[in-house]
This record gives structure tokens, sequence and C-alpha cells, in this order.
């Protein structure tokens, strides 16, 4: 297994991306939020892990809407300063921690969350056998990556476009989709570790981890996300983000 890659600690990377989050323009704010809000368990009273948290906005949205309380863990420092300086609620508490190293916590948790993290994580199986073990009997996993038709094509050059047009109509391509492994990209800076993993690996691991799946969502957008960034119609052709929710068996 390679070192975890600490890409937000880059600074060049860490301005990009701060830059692209405040900007609220984005397809976080317009696409992926709104789509993991629909989908969230009852979070009141709930003991709740957030992985890969960053700023902690949906760790203090949790606090906010009356979780007991909320643990959020993150790889990166940067991300971790600006998700303390903003949060004034006592029972959230912040831990400098890869998800790699989650066994290593002592708690149970009724409600596992991760936001657009796990495809930085190389050994899927394990990050999900851990969380297995740190839900409680019924308790929930939701979590939210990039979708497996967009994390699959090796490109060959940092400046291919990953669609084509033909008669003024878009097609996107598909490549490598079963090749689960590393991709190398450029965002912001050269080499941006993420991992591809076809559907089906994903789905098993939860499948094989003691998780009932209970929900599986891909990205749309909505109108008003279109009108404010019109590429996002594009969500329709090739979604962005894959969303699912889970269930610990009891037994
Ligand atoms: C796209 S950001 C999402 C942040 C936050 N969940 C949100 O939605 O605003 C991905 C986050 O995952 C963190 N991350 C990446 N690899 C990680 C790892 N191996 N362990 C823990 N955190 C990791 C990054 O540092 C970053 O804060």
């Amino acid at each position: 297994m390679e070192k975890p890659q600490n890409i937000y600690d880059n600074p060049v990377f860490f301005e990009d991306y701060q830059t692209m989050r405040e900007s609220k323009i984005n397809a976080n704010e317009l696409i992926e939020i709104p789509q993991i809000k629909k989908m969230l368990p009852n979070i009141k009273g709930k003991t709740i892990l957030d992985l890969g948290c960053g700023a902690g906005g949906m760790s203090r949205f949790f606090a906010e809407n009356g979780a007991k309380k909320v643990v959020g863990i993150d790889i990166s420092s940067n991300m971790l300063k600006i998700a303390k300086e903003r949060t004034l609620q006592k029972n959230i508490s912040y831990l400098n921690l890869p998800m790699e190293d989650i066994s290593s916590l002592n708690s149970k948790f009724e409600f596992v969350f991760s936001s657009l993290a796990f495809h930085y994580v190389e050994n899927f199986d394990k990050l999900i056998s851990d969380i297995s073990k740190l839900l409680k009997p019924n308790g929930v996993l939701l979590f939210s990556q990039e979708h497996p038709v967009g994390t699959a094509m090796i490109f060959n050059s940092p400046n291919m476009e990953n669609h084509i047009e033909i008669n003024g109509k878009r097609y996107y391509l598909l490549s490598d989709y079963n090749n689960n492994s590393q991709r190398k990209l450029h965002w912001s800076v050269d080499d941006v570790v993420k991992y591809h993993r076809n559907f089906s690996t994903i789905i098993n691991s939860l499948i094989n981890n003691g998780l009932e799946i209970l929900q599986i969502e891909e990205s749309t957008a909505s109108e008003e996300a279109i009108k404010l960034v019109p590429k996002y119609k594009y969500q329709n052709d090739r979604p962005y983000f894959l969303f699912v929710k889970a269930i610990k068996k009891s037994n």
C-alpha cells in the first residue's frame, strides 16, 4: 500500500480548492450537497463520524441539527485549521488522521458520513470493513464519491478532453472501466492521486462487510443549477457523483 497523498496540504492546490469552494458556485454546493442532504438519516441525538470532513461544513450542519456528538477526521491540517476556526460548537471534535487509520478510534458511531473523500483511499475494502466495525448495529453509512464513469478513463496527456463532439452533440469517453487502480491527474497541480473502482467493487465491499444497501443515487443538476452553470446539463450524460446509503445489519 502506498502512503496516502495529502494533496490538500499542497499550498497551490489548497488555495485553488478553497477559492473554488468559497465561490459557492461549484458542483459541491449546487449538485452534491443538495442530494446528500436528501439522503440523510435521522441525526437527532446521534453520534456521528465525518470522514474527510475538510472545512467541517457538514460536521457543523449535523451539530446544528441536533447531533449529540460529531467527530470529523481529515488528513489535511490546512483543512482542519479552517474547520476549527469556523466551529463554535463544543460537541464537535476534529482529528488529524488519515481514513486509513480509523481502526485506531475507540468510540462507536450511529452514523458514519463521508462527502467526496473515498476516492482518495487505495484500499476500499479495508475502509468499509473498518467503518462496519465502528458502526453500532443498525447504524447508517452515507457517502458520496466521484462517479466511476468519471474516474475510469486513463488520460494520454493532461490536456486531453474527456469527450468528443459530433454534429454539435457531446459524447463522453469511457475507457479502462474494469481496471480498478490508481489514477494520477492534473487538477490544479500535476499528479493528484485518486482511485478508480468499478460499481460492482464498491457495492460488493459493502455487501461483504455486513452492510445492507438502502439507497443509491447518481447526480443530476437542477434547472437553477444549470442556469448558474450551463455545463451542468451534461450531468444527464455522465454524472459527476455517486451516493450510497447503507445500514449495518444487527446480527
Ligand atoms: C473534496 S474534499 C471534501 C471535504 C468535505 N467532506 C466537504 O465536502 O466539504 C476531500 C477531503 O478529503 C480529505 N482526504 C483525502 N484523503 C484523505 C485520507 N486518506 N484520509 C482522510 N482525509 C482525506 C482531504 O484532505 C479533503 O479535506
